[in-house]
């Protein structure tokens, strides 16, 4: 099939969460499957383009009262068609975050279908993700489908309800398709207003990451290279390399590591309850992450300098985004904690698992649908065909989590052959691309009949 991708971001390059990652793993697995994927990105003047390989102008048209210019390069092997409006509407210096964002991703959506209509490109499948490029949606349905484009079937994913309600209510109308990133996570919005009158096209397939990109055997960033057979070591010494990079004490304790957008949905106060649980339990704790919102970040700044004075040797707070520190936080934890309040699926929990770490997890969503407690799960477990692989809890408050992580640190404490032996057992889970992009794939082809 020809497939083609309008989205807003894409990792390495223009990567703000998950909705990245998944653009880039999930079309290289599609591609692997031997077919075609295109990608077709706003060209923002902030793309990381070190990671672009043969960026090349492609073509002009003109297009809503500006010329639009298209460049294609090679992001990971896959092409991507790079969309500059003259205008200067991508030139703001960063993805989200302008007051009119709403009306350039709409421009933008538009643009694309425009670029695919003048070249006579008919792809058999345009996938559009979450509020920023649903509204290829409708106006495909809206200009498009008479034309040479009509073939084309439209599959629309929400990674996050949580925004952009009436785009989202509108996609899920005009979609020959939807999906969302988990089978749990369907369940749980399958009564939301805009998804209700749809369930029969809407579908829950879980999200995977890209093994090659993630992958603790060959990642520049850790000091020495591992995989399941010598997780032990390799495991040691990014701890140490994680504890001498923030100054913490280099002394054998539980690490729990936590790497995140800090907004409610995250459970801030979960993750500061955690934070204090875990001294008190003497372990180590490394926080990655920033905050959109200046009074959350404000707060943690202060949490971070108060950290620093009391428990220097054994917490540190990293306040800011940090694509290699990210690497060997996963790689240096024992534990890698996501206490969500909602998370459609959530990744963090999986590449900590490709890393050997521990998930502790709130039972919701995706992060239901990949973490069997275990002690609590092994029935459901074994029903999935995966063996227990982590802590979880249901409650979203102090209590909920403590009962989690009072046992993943006492496991550690208490027995680490078992815990070594665990963390080789997750290593070996496998959470790709494998099954959910035949999902995919069967997806598109029903869109197709
Ligand atoms: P969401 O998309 O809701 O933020 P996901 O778990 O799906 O959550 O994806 C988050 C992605 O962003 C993961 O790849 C994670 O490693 C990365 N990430 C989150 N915060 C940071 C940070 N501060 N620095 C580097 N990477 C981060
Ligand atoms: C969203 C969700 C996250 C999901 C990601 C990729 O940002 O919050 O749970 O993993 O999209 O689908």
């Amino acid at each position: 099939l020809n497939i083609v991708h309008i989205a807003v971001e894409m990792a390495p390059i223009a990567k703000v969460g998950g909705l990245g990652d998944v653009l880039t793993s999930l079309s290289r697995a599609v591609q692997e499957l031997n077919h075609n994927v295109n990608i077709i990105l706003p060209k923002y003047d902030c793309l990381k383009f070190n990671h672009v390989e043969d960026l090349q102008y492609n073509r002009s048209y003109s297009w809503g009262g500006t010329e639009i210019k298209v460049w294609l390069g090679k992001v990971e092997g896959l092409s991507v068609y790079f969309l500059e409006p003259q205008n200067g509407m991508f030139w703001a210096g960063c993805i989200y975050g302008c007051r009119n964002d709403g009306e350039r991703f709409g421009f933008f959506c538009h643009a694309a279908l425009e670029f695919l209509h003048q070249t006579g490109y008919h792809p058999d499948i345009i996938h559009c993700h979450d509020w920023s490029s649903a509204p290829v949606a409708w106006l495909f349905k809206d200009h498009y489908v008479n034309y040479g484009l009509s073939k084309a079937r439209i599959v629309f994913t929400i990674h996050n309800l949580e925004f952009g309600a009436q785009n989202i209510s509108k996609a899920m109308a005009f979609s020959d398709k939807a999906t969302t990133v988990s089978p749990t996570y369907a369940k749980e919005v399958a009564g939301n207003g805009a998804i209700a009158p749809h369930l029969y096209k809407f579908h829950g397939i879980l999200n995977g990451i890209d093994p090659d990109i993630w992958d603790p055997y060959n990642d520049q960033f850790l000091p020495v290279h591992y995989t399941s057979e010598n997780v032990v070591e390799g495991k040691r010494a990014a701890k140490e390399a994680l504890q001498e990079r923030l100054g913490l004490k280099k002394t054998d304790l539980p690490l729990v590591g936590i790497i995140t957008r800090l907004t409610q949905q995250k459970g801030i106060h979960l993750i500061k309850h955690a934070i204090w649980r875990t001294l008190d339990r003497n372990g180590q704790v490394v926080l990655l992450g920033s905050a959109p919102d200046p009074r959350i970040q404000n707060d943690f700044v202060n949490l971070a300098n108060q950290l620093h004075s009391t428990h220097g040797d054994r917490a540190r707070l990293c306040l800011t985004y940090d694509e290699p520190l990210s690497h060997l936080i996963y790689a240096g934890s024992d534990f890698i904690l996501v206490p969500s309040i909602f998370e459609p699926c959530g990744l963090t929990q999986l590449t900590a698992m490709r890393y050997g770490s521990i998930p502790v997890v709130r039972k919701t969503g995706g992060l239901y649908d990949t973490v069997f407690d275990v002690d609590h799960d092994k029935e459901r477990a074994r029903a999935q065909g995966v063996e227990p692989n982590g802590f979880s809890f249901e409650g979203a408050d102090a209590s909920g989590v403590d009962y989690a992580l009072n046992r993943a640190i006492s496991a550690w404490y208490d027995g680490r052959d078992w815990f070594n032996s665990l963390c080789k057992t997750v290593m070996e889970q496998d959470w790709s691309w494998n099954k959910p992009a035949l999902d995919y794939m069967e997806l598109y082809h029903s869109a197709r009949k």
